[in-house]
């Protein structure tokens, strides 16, 4: 299986170069938005983003020049624990990396278009492996998928979120990632006044490099039969 992995990537390799994710529609209540009318876009084209050195970059929020794009995107009303919402791929391309899909949101403290990402980010979805795990590709959840939508739970407070969804592309024959991510501008009604969501992270500092999710070796032998996700536990819990 290895080694016809080894053959599949290296006659991708030209193709991946210029055909790699983006995620410009929001997803609400099923229905596919235009491109970027609420997601707001960025400058790095179709290029994956590179661990480790992107685990420490700014522009691990959002993206590469998604701040000179910041006032273009509509901000999406929606309910907590009434709408669902979500990001569907560019075109109609599938996640053919296998690796996995989370989504988080961070509350502005204003309104969106004014917010850089850089307050804190908790995790609201997530998408890995199944259970148990055979190692292989095909046992990953997200694969060939457009779209990711799910319910906004109700415990999150009112207010203006970016939200920003992010796939981890494990198929490399070694233990760097390529990370493709991008966010949303959501405006959530809500009457909820409960605990703080968490547990919370910072992007760039939430992900480190010797974290078990990005440690994870999908070549090594005998193949991994667990997938640890990146970043916190998931909210509400
Ligand atoms: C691993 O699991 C997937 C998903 O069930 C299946 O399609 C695949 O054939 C399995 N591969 C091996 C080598 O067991």
């Amino acid at each position: 299986m290895h080694l016809s992995l080894a053959y599949g990537a290296l006659a991708l390799l030209p193709q991946l170069s210029h055909a790699h994710f983006l995620f410009p529609h929001l997803m609400l209540n099923g229905v596919k938005t235009e491109a970027y009318e609420y997601v707001r876009e960025h400058d790095n084209g179709f290029q994956p983003s590179f661990t480790p050195e992107i685990l420490s970059s700014d522009d691990f929020r959002c993206n590469k020049g998604s701040w000179n794009h910041r006032s273009q995107p509509k901000t999406a009303k929606v309910t907590a624990g009434k709408d669902s919402v979500g990001f569907h791929l560019h075109l109609d391309f599938g996640i053919y990396h296998p690796g996995p899909v989370t989504i988080y949101l961070s509350k502005a403290p204003g309104d969106v278009r004014d917010y850089d990402g850089s307050g804190d980010w908790f995790k609201v979805y997530q998408l890995g492996t199944m259970m148990p795990w055979n190692g292989t590709d095909q046992g990953w959840l997200t694969r060939d998928l457009k779209q990711f939508e799910f319910k906004l739970p109700s415990e999150i407070p009112a207010g203006q979120y970016l939200m920003r969804i992010e796939q981890m592309s494990i198929h490399q024959p070694y233990r760097q990632k390529e990370m493709y991510f991008q966010c949303a501008h959501l405006d959530i009604a809500s009457d909820y006044n409960g605990k703080t969501p968490g547990p919370t992270i910072k992007f760039p500092g939430g992900y480190q490099p010797n974290d078990p999710a990005i440690q994870l070796d999908s070549w090594a032998q005998p193949p991994p039969d667990f997938a640890p996700m990146p970043g916190p536990e998931q909210w509400p819990n």
